[in-house]
């Protein structure tokens, strides 16, 4: 299942939510947007036992030619919707500033492989991949823009994601905020890139 929630360039405006509101407020789940069949997921439910098991973990690749600046495309892989964003330079810079205010900022708890233990975790810093599950209790966190106004947020929210269920607030690597419910931070799936447009996600080798 490919779902693509697009964003304009720069940071993206409009929303499904609230296309009157500044900034973006994008459902992220699988089951929160427009499915489109792609091909990359297996037609699971037609197979056999032993292909069902394979296909259920089989990776998952992904096109994102046609992800465009600060958009936000969600995939289903093992089951969970997988985020796969094309964060901006002003994303980017988003991300710095705020590590006292982060439970885990050096990514020190083993949520994402070795490869994105790093200051975006990514292995591009300007493709983010995360399973879209909160860490609570699995609710479906929503991406939320720098000066969207939500309610929830306080004026200086740089953009991230909010997680309606208890209030766990995560920043644009998926890093979550100190005294949320939310005790880590997003999962990043094994991945790589087959090429410059191509990502399989769930295989991490010759990354
Ligand atoms: S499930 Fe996300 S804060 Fe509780």
């Amino acid at each position: 299942m490919d779902t693509t929630l697009p964003a304009p360039a720069a940071l993206p405006q409009g929303t499904a939510d609230a296309p009157d509101r500044r900034g973006w407020l994008l459902a992220t789940g699988v089951a929160g947007g427009v499915a489109v069949l792609g091909s990359a997921v297996p037609l699971v439910g037609s197979l056999a036992p032993s292909e069902r098991a394979k296909a259920l973990g089989a990776a998952v690749e992904v096109d994102i030619a046609d992800l465009p600046p600060g958009g936000l495309k969600t995939v289903e892989w093992r089951g969970k919707p997988v985020w796969v964003m094309r964060r901006t330079p002003e994303m980017l810079a988003a991300l710095r500033g705020h590590e006292a205010a982060l439970a885990d900022p050096d990514s020190r708890r083993p949520q994402q492989p070795d490869f994105a233990r790093n200051a975006t975790r990514s292995l591009r810093d300007e493709v983010f991949v995360a399973v879209g599950i909160c860490t609570h209790l699995g609710c479906s966190p929503t991406a939320v823009a720098a000066g969207s106004g939500h309610p929830g947020l306080g004026e200086g929210w740089a953009g991230g994601f909010f997680c309606p269920c208890h209030g766990s607030t995560f920043d644009l690597a998926g890093r979550v905020f100190r005294n949320k419910p939310a005790p880590t931070n997003l999962e990043v799936p094994p991945h790589r890139y087959l090429s410059a447009t191509r990502l399989l996600i769930g295989d991490e080798q010759d990354s």
